[in-house]
């Protein structure tokens, strides 16, 4: 048998794709709602699995740098980001979307991924990779929007949400980003911003199916 591992495995088999979309935005509705939205739908109509996460609704506490993760491997504070770690660490492909807030995420991404401090312990400290035995090669694409126009606008983010996504064990892979986008729903005037999040939701599942019809022509 000859495939890469990854989550080629996974069409090959018939398997569903996990996705979970990480809403980060504390504007429910807003434009990277929209944008996030619609990558989901077009993932969806491709067959994918998929799960949403509001992180302004949960109910979690900043990381208390106790430094208990490098011991245990494991966050000691009790919660609802306990119920997020599995969904971290099982998806095939988490979407992460936040406007840009002075530079960089929301301060309710900032929490959670703050807490993805026990993650990172678990894989640099602890040594126990990959985070996910079953599912290798997870991948992580974001989406951002900003109210300017600098070329520095996305340069902070993006390096947070790269270490944010090593340290969850998945490759950043893809991106979303506009800038101008200001108001409320203002996306949607944007002549091709919600019709390019759905096709790179329907290519998501798309891609992987190439890669392993590539593969096979390799064996
Ligand atoms: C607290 C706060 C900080 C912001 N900081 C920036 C910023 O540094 N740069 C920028 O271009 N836009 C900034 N914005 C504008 C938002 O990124 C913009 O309104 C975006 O469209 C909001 O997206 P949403 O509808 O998904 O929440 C800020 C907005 C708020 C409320």
């Amino acid at each position: 048998m000859c495939f890469k591992k990854g989550l080629n495995h996974l069409v090959k088999f018939k398997m569903k794709i996990k996705i979970l979309g990480l809403f980060g935005s504390p504007r429910r509705g807003g434009n990277t709602d929209l944008l996030l939205e619609e990558v989901l739908k077009g993932a969806q109509s491709q067959g994918a699995e998929i799960e949403r996460i509001f992180l302004s609704q949960l109910n979690i506490s900043p990381c208390q740098e106790c430094r208990k993760c490098e011991i245990f491997g494991n966050c000691v504070i009790n919660d609802e980001m306990q119920d997020i770690y599995p969904k971290l660490t099982k998806a095939n492909f988490i979407i992460l979307a936040s406007p840009i807030f002075f530079y960089n995420v929301t301060a309710q991404t900032k929490i959670l991924i703050d807490r993805c401090q026990a993650l990172w312990a678990r894989k640099y400290i602890l040594k126990q990779r990959p985070l996910n035995k079953e599912t290798l090669n997870r991948k992580g694409w974001f989406i951002s929007v900003g109210a300017t126009k600098g070329d520095n606008l996305f340069k902070g983010v993006i390096l947070t949400v790269k270490y944010f996504f090593d340290a969850v064990d998945v490759e950043y892979s893809g991106e979303l980003l506009f800038r101008k986008i200001d108001e409320k729903e203002a996306i949607k005037k944007h002549s091709t911003a919600l019709k390019e999040a759905f096709y790179m939701g329907r290519q998501l599942i798309g891609e992987e199916k190439k890669d392993l019809n590539s593969d096979s022509a390799n064996c």
